[in-house]
């Protein structure tokens, strides 16, 4: 069946996303001003292999390009898939995203977070806010029966009154043993179109959210995505778990 994962693949994905979790928790305690990217970057390499998983980040292709570090992180205009720099340093008022995919005996676990530096402004404050409802709203549509267009639509009628952009050019995904597969689950949409939700999809639902346009620019490094007006974003990101009943969210950390 299309995208129904056996009850041995989601133990195995319920692992990989407590991995995850668990790295994610760890860079978001060392993430403060003075601390460069690239040594967050290091901090979840390490704690990655500690827990004997891999980064599913390093090493990553997408056409020519291939991703050179572990973990992405994103400051202020950068949307996703941000690079660690050892010349980058966290400043006090940054917004900092942190997404953490690892491998586990191959199966994917995938979550984001976006967290404010002090001194925080309000309308960043307001942007990470939302961002973080409209996920949390989002999931709570990840049932059975519903479709993925319930998922997206959640996202946008969350965002709307804010009157933020969307960003259209990327969208959530199926994990699996890759950690982009079907179905695409986009941050704006109709309600009742798209996929049917079934017992056993695992969906990564991840609104990126600006303050500004929702359009995207690539950085010449081939994989940061900025927005177009250098306004400020927001992501965040669970990998979830679609049951007979309420959704499992996996990439809460349970330690
Ligand atoms: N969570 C991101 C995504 O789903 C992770 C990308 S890793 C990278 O696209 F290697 F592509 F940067
Ligand atoms: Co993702």
């Amino acid at each position: 069946m299309k995208y129904i994962r056996s009850d041995e693949e989601i133990q195995s994905i319920r692992e990989a996303c407590q991995i995850a979790a668990t790295v994610l928790k760890t860079m978001v305690a060392a993430t403060e001003a003075g601390v460069t990217t690239y040594d967050l970057d290091q901090l979840g390499r390490k704690h990655i292999e500690s827990l004997g998983a891999r980064s599913a980040c390093f090493n990553y292709r997408s056409g020519k390009q291939i991703f050179p570090a572990y973990t992405c992180i994103s400051l202020n205009d950068e949307i996703v898939h941000g690079i660690g720099s050892m010349r980058r340093t966290v400043q006090p008022g940054d917004l900092v995203s942190l997404d953490v995919v690892v491998d586990y005996r191959g199966y994917i676990g995938d979550n984001a977070v976006t967290l404010p530096i002090e001194p925080v402004a309000p309308q960043n404050a307001d942007l990470i806010a939302a961002t973080r409802a409209a996920l949390e709203y989002a999931i709570t549509f990840a049932r059975a029966g519903n479709r993925v267009g319930d998922i997206s639509h959640a996202v946008q009628r969350t965002i709307k009154p804010y009157g933020y952009g969307i960003v259209r050019d990327f969208v959530g995904h199926g994990v699996g043993k890759t950690m982009h597969e079907p179905p695409q689950i986009p941050n704006f949409g109709r309600r009742g179109s798209g996929a049917l939700l079934k017992p056993g999809m695992a969906l990564a639902i991840e609104p990126m959210i600006n303050l500004g346009t929702g359009k995207v620019k690539m950085l010449p490094d081939g994989w940061t995505a900025v927005t177009r007006d250098g306004k400020t974003s927001a992501h965040f990101e669970h990998t979830v778990l679609v049951t007979n009943g309420e959704p499992e969210i996996l990439t809460i950390p349970k330690k």
